[in-house]
């Protein structure tokens, strides 16, 4: 891990007592119940958790789609739970997000898909052409820009999704399940390329999943989320080393398990 960028002691993405339910039917769910997180800039966080558990609506938190009950959400020194809709739309330009469904306009061409923040910003199409390129090469689509969604593979519709998310310069990348539906391999190459955004581009990444090895391969520290609390955080290695939770000792002991299969010769998955 020593070619990590090393993440800064500035404090960049905070959360406080954050809590968040829905109303469903007359009955009312606490997802979020009291959720206090801090990220340090230039950091990969790592956010696990079961499915249910609450993270995608912590992501909708930080970007502000979801508005939360209570609590704070601090992103560079401002409460973003305090932003007017204008204020909003400036900030939401700051975060990129990727996600698991890659949610590309299938009509549109992969250069489209790229174009279009910078379109809804009004960027003036020199300016948007260059930034289109530039990004797609450095995710390794140069070749590609013509393509639709359909007939890419799901590494490569995952790339269209990340350079969209990049082509606004935003300071943090929020990745939600971002390789839940690829392959092992493809989720290697996948992760390579967040940490090379890390590393090269500088931003903060939020890498939401519920795959132990993405947190393992990809983070410097994380937090396990189980039904809506935070029921540990610190630095990946330890927390790998010595689980405390619930959700984090069923993680590792499928994940244990698994690997004694493989090990063995025995059936795998
Ligand atoms: N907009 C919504 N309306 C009602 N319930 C929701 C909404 N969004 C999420 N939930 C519920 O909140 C819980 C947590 O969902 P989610 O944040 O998507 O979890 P995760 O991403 O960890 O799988 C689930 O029970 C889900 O059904
Ligand atoms: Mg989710």
């Amino acid at each position: 891990m020593s070619d990590f960028r090393p993440p800064t002691d500035a404090l960049y993405i905070e959360t406080k007592e954050l809590t968040k339910s829905f109303t469903v039917k007359g009955e009312r769910l606490e997802v979020l119940k009291g959720i206090s997180l801090s990220v340090s800039k230039g950091d990969i966080f790592g956010i696990i958790g079961l499915s249910g558990a609450g993270k995608s609506t912590f992501a909708r938190c930080i970007n502000r789609l979801e508005k939360p009950d209570a609590g704070q959400v601090i992103i560079d020194g401002v409460d973003v739970t305090a932003l007017s809709e204008r204020q909003l739309r400036l900030h939401r330009q700051r975060i990129g997000m990727i996600f698991q469904t890659f949610n590309l306009f299938d009509a549109k061409t992969v250069y489209d898909n790229i174009a279009y923040p910078l379109v809804i910003r009004g960027v003036k199409k020199a300016e948007r052409d260059k930034r289109v390129r530039e990004i797609a090469e450095f995710v390794g689509l140069q070749d590609k820009l013509n393509a639709y969604p359909g007939g890419l593979s799901g590494g490569q519709k995952q790339r269209v999704g990340i350079a969209r998310a990049l082509a606004n310069k935003p300071d943090i990348l929020l990745s939600d399940e971002a390789t839940s539906a690829l392959d092992p391999q493809t989720t290697f190459s996948i992760l390579e390329l967040l940490r090379d955004i890390n590393k090269t581009l500088g931003l903060t990444i939020l890498l939401i999943t519920h795959e132990l090895d993405v947190i393992k391969y990809a983070t410097n520290n994380m937090a396990v989320l189980e039904d809506g609390v935070i029921s540990e955080k610190g630095r990946t290695r330890d927390i790998f080393a010595n689980p405390n939770s619930a959700t984090g000792k069923i993680f590792l002991k499928v994940y244990s398990e698994l690997q004694d299969g493989y090990l063995e010769g025995g059936t795998g998955i």
